[in-house]
């Protein structure tokens, strides 16, 4: 059976409204929030993926202390690389880093190439990561979808459904693109983050404190 999703974005303003006054009050205050270096934000956005915030945030001060720049990471041996990011796991991310910078430096005149679909050209660098540095970095009209997004939009504005299959995954991105306030991609993005990660948490949304609660789509099932 082919899935159909709404064609229309019901409370889209109404969303936008409520998240960004919600991340006024209770946006996280982040170190690569701190910055617009993308270089910076792209190394936090790899120790994130699969890395909590908690254990990344004195491995990211460690890291740009060594290494403050793509060329001073360029030059870095390999192996002395993979040390710095030992703790982290998933010990594929310092090879691409390092691999990223050393392109850059070769190929870029040493600067990132500042566009979500030249970002994606890179070996380790996808759809989320592109996203992530050109919105908050070049504060670009670019989406992102992360778990933790994805859960927030599922949610709000399907509510029923396989949220891992590939066609909700795609239609995500559609609404993750179709929802954002144009010219405020890097605290709207922010916000979802945030949003997903404190509040509407996979395991215990908070939904009495949520300011979605009156047209979120799996609210509006149940109280049918
Ligand atoms: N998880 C992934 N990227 C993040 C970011 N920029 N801020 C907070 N949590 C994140």
């Amino acid at each position: 059976m082919a899935t159909s999703f709404p064609k229309r974005l019901q409370y889209k303003t109404r969303f936008q409204q409520a998240l960004l006054a919600w991340f006024a009050v209770h946006g996280r205050d982040l170190p690569w929030r701190r910055t617009s270096d993308p270089y910076h934000i792209l190394v936090s956005e790899m120790m994130l993926q699969q890395t909590q915030v908690e254990r990344v945030t004195p491995k990211y001060a460690e890291w740009l202390e060594k290494y403050p720049t793509l060329e001073a990471l360029a030059e870095a041996e390999l192996d002395e690389v993979k040390g710095t990011w030992k703790g982290l796991g998933y010990n594929v991310r310092p090879v691409r880093l390092h691999s990223i910078a050393r392109e850059t430096v070769a190929h870029y005149g040493g600067a990132l190439p500042p566009s979500a679909a030249a970002l994606r050209r890179f070996k380790g660098i996808g759809r989320y990561t592109a996203g992530a540095v050109a919105s908050f970095a070049w504060r670009l009209d670019e989406p992102v979808l992360d778990t933790n997004v994805r859960r927030v939009l599922f949610r709000v504005f399907l509510g029923t459904g396989d949220p891992r299959a590939s066609a909700v995954e795609r239609y995500l991105w559609t609404v993750a693109a179709r929802v954002l306030p144009r010219g405020h991609a890097w605290e709207f993005n922010s916000a979802l983050m945030d949003f997903g990660a404190t509040l509407c948490t996979a395991r215990a949304p908070r939904c009495p404190a949520c300011p979605m609660e009156a047209f979120c789509r799996v609210q509006r099932r149940q109280a049918r």
